[in-house]
């Protein structure tokens, strides 16, 4: 692939220690070669990596993974965590082979910022990141007890996304309609609040941010409450005004 608008990138790319041409070969051994046995944190569809890079500045004390198909794209955020000597990963490449990169529950967290909406629902459901296919590798490589923070502006895909985690067995806690003016919320972590590219262009339109936090049940016993509600997306966008925040208590 040729950068014809960054001259610099292939450069970049190459000389680069954050950039992992060949992440399959740490497969089981990230801790390695992060050379600690901190927690890992693994963002998918990192794009231009903001978010990363305020997450890597703000959280010292974990590994960050960035995963993004699009070079032309990681390339910028690659070159943002070297000039700041941060510790993040960045790997080219398709989610759909997360499987092939981690082992099995070496992953603690997982961010799914403002995936692409794929708005014809029955062409390209499978294409969302949210989609069963992906929880079902996201699940292998989650640790036990591990949570995945999912963020996005669009109301269609929130609904579809909650009810995928829901059938694919995942619990939702601190599910919100509008992140950044719901007055009730509880203390949430830091990606709540770290805003990625797409999310600020976003909230300075006045558009409301959709998040929730989603972990594996492990056996029947895991208290909570199964997010088991189906909106049709006219119900959803009509509760909107009303509800801020839906917390299930886990
Ligand atoms: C709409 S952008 C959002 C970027 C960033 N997360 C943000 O919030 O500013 C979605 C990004 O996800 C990447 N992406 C989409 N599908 C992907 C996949 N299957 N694997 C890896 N990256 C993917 C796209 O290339 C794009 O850069």
């Amino acid at each position: 692939m040729r950068f014809r608008k960054k001259p610099w990138a292939q450069n970049e790319l190459d000389t680069n220690r954050r950039f992992v041409p060949d992440p399959g070969e740490y497969k089981g051994k990230w801790n390695q070669r992060f050379e600690n046995a901190n927690p890992i944190y693994a963002e998918i569809g990192c794009g231009r990596g903001r978010f990363v890079v305020r997450m890597a500045e703000e959280t010292p004390g974990a590994n960050f993974v960035a995963v993004e198909r699009d070079r032309k794209v990681i390339v910028t955020g690659a070159r943002a965590a070297r000039e700041r000597g941060l510790n993040i990963a960045f790997i080219s490449g398709d989610a759909g082979c997360l499987a092939e990169w981690f082992g099995a529950g070496e992953i603690d967290r997982i961010f799914i910022n403002f995936c692409d909406p794929w708005p014809n629902k029955n062409k390209w459901a499978k294409r969302r990141l949210t989609h069963q296919n992906y929880l079902n590798i996201y699940k292998k490589i989650l640790k036990s007890g591990g949570s995945l923070h999912f963020k996005t502006d669009n109301p269609g895909l929130f609904e579809f996304s909650i009810n995928q985690f829901s059938d694919n067995g995942w619990r939702l806690r601190n599910v919100t309609f509008d992140l950044h003016r719901a007055k009730n919320l509880p203390q949430l972590d830091a990606d709540a609040r770290i805003m990625t590219e797409y999310e600020e262009k976003y909230a300075e339109r006045g558009l409301p941010i959709y998040r929730l936090e989603a972990s594996v049940l492990s056996g029947d016993k895991v208290p909570g409450i199964r997010a088991d509600t189906r909106y049709a997306p006219t119900a959803l966008r009509k509760t909107l005004p009303d509800v801020t925040l839906v917390q299930c208590n886990i």
